[in-house]
């Protein structure tokens, strides 16, 4: 295997936007060519994630600990969601500006009623790539009405196989069967290729990943190994909670020698890795050790409508108030614009280990 190298934190001079993008300026543009809207770092915008419910089912003890999410926990009302016609709206509005492909989340996004109904309005917006990350508890009974919807492609989280670990992990006693089931009938309907995500936790499952390598290995899933990252403020994060990318690639190359993949497009989070037997690939996603801050082209709107730049965000920027108070298309763009073109986080590339500062958000509510 070639040994990882941690990319460096560019650091790129910081141009200001070109211009001040005002709705009518995009207006303007997109009759012609759509404009390239990009933020201070010149990263273009070209990722959205629509995060349609606050909501889970599981307590995994990495996003949503119980104690931080109890009975009394107040998550979202139904008349604070964005419906299905606003998040459609704003997608297209989302489109418009440069963004090619949009991730269903949550929380649980299975959870949301009807989701079948938002998939379609999504996958009738001319070139977007549409897909959904889901923990696989409700994908069995969904698969196929999601797929005759217009889903194209799916990311299962699933951090074991091991049953008793993945109930550990899940916290709320879930099998690790029905999970399998739910990507057997993705697989079945053709949501294609599968991608898995493992967050892989110190003392948890680092013992259980070749397994999970060696089970999907020449399915034609891709396993993604990610690594624990301190998002939120309530799941106690700790530095030596995580397993650095290098060590989980090792550990496989070491049973199933792999070799590094050329990244499938530009901004891909996951490192990838093939299998040099040619049997398959996996993933790597390395943000503590290996931030990739530099390639972000993803902006993240929550299920009540904020718009946060950036998974570490402390604030965000509301959107619903603009489309329940009677703004137009151009002043929905116009303040997508403006927040996209003042951006210069790059938190994961300055992170310290004591990760001080204001309480972050969650990540079950920003949209994994
Ligand atoms: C927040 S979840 C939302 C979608 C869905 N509930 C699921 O679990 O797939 C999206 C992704 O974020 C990952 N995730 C959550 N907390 C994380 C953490 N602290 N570090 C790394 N990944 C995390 C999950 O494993 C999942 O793959
Ligand atoms: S990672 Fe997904 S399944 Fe697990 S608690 Fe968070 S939102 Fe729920």
């Amino acid at each position: 295997m070639r040994r990882w190298t941690s990319s460096p934190s560019r650091t790129r001079p910081v141009r200001p936007f070109p211009c001040r993008v005002t709705s009518a300026a995009i207006v303007n543009v997109t009759r012609t060519r759509p404009p390239v809207l990009t933020d201070k770092l010149q990263r273009p915008l070209r990722d959205l994630r629509i995060s349609v419910t606050d909501r889970c089912n599981f307590r995994c003890v990495y996003c949503m600990p119980k104690d931080a999410f109890g009975r009394d926990h107040a998550f979202l009302g139904r008349d604070q969601l964005l419906s299905f016609e606003e998040i459609a709206r704003l997608a297209r509005i989302f489109s418009s500006l440069g963004v090619k492909k949009v991730r269903i989340t949550g929380g649980e996004p299975l959870l949301r009623r009807d989701l079948e109904r938002l998939v379609g309005m999504l996958a009738s917006i001319p070139g977007l790539d549409l897909t959904m990350t889901t923990n696989g508890s409700l994908l069995a009974e969904k698969a196929r009405a999601l797929r005759e919807a217009g889903l194209r492609r799916v990311t299962v989280s699933l951090d074991s196989l091991d049953d008793d670990v993945f109930r550990a992990m899940n916290d709320v006693d879930f099998p690790v069967e029905r999970v399998l089931s739910g990507i057997e009938a993705a697989a079945q309907v053709g949501l294609a290729p599968i991608k898995i995500n493992a967050v892989v936790k110190r003392g948890m499952n680092e013992h259980t990943l070749l397994p999970l390598a060696r089970h999907f290995r020449g399915t034609g899933h891709v396993v993604r190994f990610i690594e624990y990252m301190d998002v939120g403020h309530s799941n106690g994060w700790r530095l030596d909670h995580v397993v650095p990318a290098d060590e989980i690639l090792s550990m496989i190359d070491a049973e199933m020698p792999i070799e590094p993949a050329e990244p499938s497009y530009r901004g891909e989070v996951a490192s990838r890795w093939r299998y040099r037997d040619g049997s398959g690939e996996i993933g790597v996603i390395g943000s503590v050790t290996q931030p990739f801050c530099h390639g972000c082209s993803r902006a993240r709107l929550s299920a009540e409508g904020q718009l946060f730049n950036c998974l570490f965000a402390t604030s965000g920027q509301d959107l619903r108030g603009l489309l329940r108070g009677g703004g137009s298309d151009g002043d929905l763009a116009g303040a997508i614009s403006g927040v996209w073109s003042g951006r210069q986080d790059r938190y994961s590339e300055i992170r310290s280990a004591q990760t001080a500062g204001p309480p972050r958000i969650e990540m079950s509510y920003l949209g994994g």
